[in-house]
């Protein structure tokens, strides 16, 4: 390469890294994978040796650890820098590592490691004075995180306090998603009509960077410590060491590390961790390997952004080559249609694979994937297969470029694209895909609230043909009814009955039973304040929308899409037609929604993991109770957090009714007495 070749790869390298950091760092979206990162940074580091004395390194990403913070989260330093960890791949280059560290410290030196599974999750770094919980950050740019200390402390397993009074220490580690809890967010994301995470480490990432701590509160996070790091120096003498005082202390420490002062183990163990890999419960995606004494540590000092010291072995992740026979458009849940590359059968790591996913069509583009292209197929973990790149060199000239249909290949729909995603989605309530989650949102408490129509006769009734859209429910007679295996009498009377007294219903509950994308209660609300029938807002335009307070361009274009779908209107008019009729409320707002806790009494106990006792005594007030301190006989409600007191069994001897944090914010957002 010649030297100019050379100063515009390094250019562009630089440029592309920075991008894709702040696309893993910053939007918890990556669009390569892990791998493909890493080949881009070792090029880039490889470049910048060859080339050092005509380059400057200041700015580069090699020099730096992430992205710098989004603004979202106050800032606040690292007590010491938060650093990253060099990567190897192989076991050559574990020895290699070995080799190093052996030569820097004299051949002579016993040399003992410690060898840890590499979680796959978000690093975190917990901040303790005077023994005490003080903050949680996220890494940042290594040496200014997030303050997500109150996201931190919904993970009921960080002791909140520790036996460390004289000095400042930080408690680093690894907070993640088991893969169980994952799949669970995805199903309840997808049934509220929310993005799905792509894999657990985005998951975990999205839930500790919610702004809301209550959501966070919602999402199993949890967490493995590694590391106690303290202004001057840990005061340990060894990694293994820490790690025992760590599981002392009470912090989470990962089962699987050892500790050995043989490469061949390292090796062998490296391997063992790879195997267990699929077992595993979490995601990991290697091993981290550190020398152990502290003193050799600090003899081996850091490179630019990188202990010498410490590397991260990655697992090479399971890739195939295949030739893609297909492409079908699936149509999810929520109406996103999914190009799936359907392929030729191909075994990786262990398991046989026909179909990735492709995503959408701009990764199909960027990726330049065609129908009939021979291309790399990789499972990282429990992902769903995907299709790394394409191989142009083995076209033949007969492959054809692939375009997302116009129409939805379930029901026949147009499909539309809104400006603030990468997909394409049918609109149509009645779509046979969607139709169950449609449905099933249509009846839930905060839309119609049609008591006795749950999922799973919901799931019957299509199955048997009784009903395909939402208007159906009001056209079901009794004989439909029983004819559904154990169905009695009493319980088909009781079903007729509540779809008979849903048709008495708020105009804004009916809005947002539609299920329009981006149309959550509130803006239910808004849309039922500017029109006296539901049919009125098919006239309105996106630009009339937007001029209403609170409505963007998005959630305008999603309402003017959804009442342009013929079959929407179709369903609308039929709810008409059986006696449906919104009535409109007079306008609401969240505050006067809210129930009266007037003349009640709360008194708290332990701590509470969504929001301070401050606010949550603000709430009380704002609706007209009170907060006391002590509890009395008069008190109406104690409410429960992690690590109670005494107040709890007195409570219960005389009768106090006991509302978990949960239960508290259901009476306070008025969804329960
Ligand atoms: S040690 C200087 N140990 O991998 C030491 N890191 O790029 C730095 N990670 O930011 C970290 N498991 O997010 C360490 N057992 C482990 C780890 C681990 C996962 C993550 C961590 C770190 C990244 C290294």
């Amino acid at each position: 390469m010649d030297l100019e070749s050379a100063l515009q790869r390094i250019e562009e390298l630089r440029n592309l890294i920075t991008y894709h950091n702040y696309r893993y760092y910053q939007l918890d979206d990556p669009e390569i994978s892990d791998a493909e990162y890493d080949a881009l940074m070792r090029e880039l580091e490889e470049l910048e040796r060859l080339y050092a004395d005509r380059i400057d390194l200041a700015g580069s990403p090699t020099q730096t650890v992430g992205a710098e913070p989004l603004r979202k989260f106050e800032t606040r330093p690292h007590l010491t820098p938060m650093l990253s960890l060099s990567n190897c791949f192989t076991e050559d280059d574990i020895r290699d590592f070995v080799k190093r560290v052996k030569s820097a410290l004299g051949a002579t030196e016993k040399i003992f490691f410690v060898l840890e599974p590499k979680l796959d999750g978000v690093a975190v770094n917990m901040i303790y004075e005077g023994g005490r919980f003080k903050w949680g950050l996220t890494r940042g740019d290594g040496f200014i995180g997030e303050d997500v200390s109150r996201n931190i402390l919904t993970i009921r397993s960080i002791p909140r306090e520790i036996s460390v009074y004289d000095r400042p220490v930080e408690i680093r580690g690894e907070v993640f998603m088991t893969i169980q809890s994952f799949k669970e967010l995805n199903r309840r994301q997808a049934q509220e009509n929310k993005p799905i995470f792509a894999n657990p480490r985005n998951a975990a990432a999205g839930s500790l960077r919610q702004l809301d701590p209550a959501v966070t509160a919602q999402r199993p996070l949890e967490i493995n410590c590694y590391y106690i790091a303290g202004i001057n120096g840990p005061g340990f003498d060894s990694q293994w060491e820490i790690l025992n005082t760590l599981k002392k202390w009470g912090f989470p420490v990962n089962p699987n590390i050892i500790r050995t002062d043989n490469v061949d183990k390292c090796i062998r163990f490296y391997y063992e961790l790879e195997a267990m890999r699929k077992d595993l419960p979490y995601e990991i995606d290697g091993m981290v390997i550190k020398v152990d004494s502290r003193l050799q540590q600090e003899r081996l000092g850091t490179v630019s952004r990188s202990p010498r010291w410490a590397t991260a072995c990655k697992f090479p992740p399971a890739q195939a080559t295949t030739v893609i026979e297909s492409i079908e458009v699936h149509v999810g849940r929520t109406g996103v249609l999914t190009p799936v590359a359907i392929m030729k059968p191909v075994r990786i790591g262990g398991v046989t694979v026909s179909r990735a996913t492709l995503h959408n069509q701009d990764e199909i583009d960027r990726k330049d994937i065609r129908i009939g292209d021979t291309v790399i197929v990789q499972r990282a973990g429990d992902v769903i297969p995907q299709v790394v790149k394409s191989i142009p060199s083995k076209r033949k000239g007969t492959e054809r470029p692939f375009r997302m249909p116009e129409h939805c290949p379930s029901c026949g729909s147009r499909v539309y694209r809104n400006k603030d995603e990468a997909f394409y989605r049918c609109l149509n309530m009645a779509c046979p895909a969607q139709v169950k989650e449609r449905i099933v949102h249509f009846v839930s408490r905060p839309a119609m609230d049609i008591d006795g129509v749950g999922e799973k006769l919901i799931e019957r009734l299509l199955e048997k043909g009784l009903i395909h859209d939402p208007a159906d429910l009001y056209y079901l007679t009794r004989e439909d009814l029983l004819s559904i295996e154990r169905m009695g009498e009493k319980s088909a009377y009781n079903i007729l009955r509540a779809i008979e007294a849903s048709k008495e219903t708020t105009l804004s509950r009916f809005i947002y039973a539609l299920g329009i994308r981006h149309v959550g209660e509130n803006t239910a609300k808004i849309l039922a304040g500017l029109v006296e029938d539901v049919r009125e807002l098919e006239r309105f335009t996106v630009e009339d929308l937007q001029k209403v307070k609170d409505i963007g361009p998005v959630v305008a274009e999603s309402v003017v899409s959804f009442f342009a779908e013929p079959s929407n209107r179709d369903v609308i008019e039929r709810l008409m037609a059986t006696g449906v009729r919104p009535r409109k409320e007079s306008v609401e707002t969240g505050e006067e929604n809210a129930p009266s806790l007037e003349g009640k009494t709360f008194v708290f106990t332990g701590t509470l993991s969504g929001l301070t006792r401050t606010e949550a005594a603000a709430l009380v007030e704002s609706r007209g109770g009170s907060v006391s301190k002590s509890l009395a006989k008069s008190t109406d409600y104690l409410v429960v957090g992690s690590n109670p007191g005494s107040k709890l069994e007195k409570a219960r001897q005389q009768g106090t009714t006991i509302l978990s944090e949960k239960d508290f914010m259901a009476i306070i957002r008025g969804k329960k007495e």
